[in-house]
């Protein structure tokens, strides 16, 4: 038994070794003389899969928009759920978009609808569309929406990532149609998708 944890242990050694000296051994054109090394025994660890976040949405310059949407994933698609208050009744456009920027008073540092893959804008149940497209949430007379929603195209990983990207809850109902923003007005609420546990 000791012989035998001795024995992994010294192999382990050996195949940390065997992969740092690979790892400094790089031709040139990597790391510069005194860089830090990012290879060693670390490399190609995958980090783990993401499987939930979450976006705080905070109101805009003006605004009481509050609320808190989760992602988990669902099938090859995200489902997102939660509650939006304090909004008009009715509906508001409801998008991911590119930046996860919330720095400006009116929320246009978040930039345009996420769109990585340069389709035209559209309803969430067209094929194309942009991904950040979720079309509308619709508010009750108390001002309260609530969002259970499952999204097919966006993900945690690859070119349709929403992480790190920004959530917005536009002043009017998105029309579906008029480009590039379905004429939903301005951002009464801004969040970032982030990572969670
Ligand atoms: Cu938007
Ligand atoms: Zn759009």
């Amino acid at each position: 038994m000791r012989f035998t944890t001795l024995l992994a242990a010294s192999l382990g050694w050996i195949l940390a070794g065997t992969v740092h000296a690979q790892g400094t051994a790089a031709p040139a054109g990597g790391n510069a003389p005194g860089a830090p090394a990012h290879g060693g025994a670390h490399a190609g660890a995958a980090p783990a899969a993401v499987g939930k976040a979450v976006a705080v949405l905070h109101a805009t310059e003006g605004n009481k928009v509050e609320g808190t949407i989760t992602f988990t994933k669902a099938g090859t698609g995200v489902k997102l759920s939660g509650k939006i208050t304090g909004l008009t009744p009715g509906k508001h456009g409801f998008h991911v978009h590119e930046f996860g920027d919330c720095s400006a008073p009116d929320g246009t540092s978040a930039g345009g609808h996420f769109n990585p893959t340069g389709e035209p804008h559209a309803a969430p149940t067209e094929s194309a569309r942009h991904t950040g497209d979720l079309g509308n949430v619709e508010a009750d007379a108390s001002g309260a929406a609530t969002i259970d929603y499952t999204d097919t195209r966006a993900t945690f990983e690859g070119t349709n990532s929403i992480l790190g990207r920004g959530l917005i809850v536009h002043a009017k109902a998105d029309d579906l149609k008029t480009q590039p923003t379905g004429d939903a007005g301005g951002r009464v609420a801004c969040g970032v998708i982030g990572v969670a546990k």
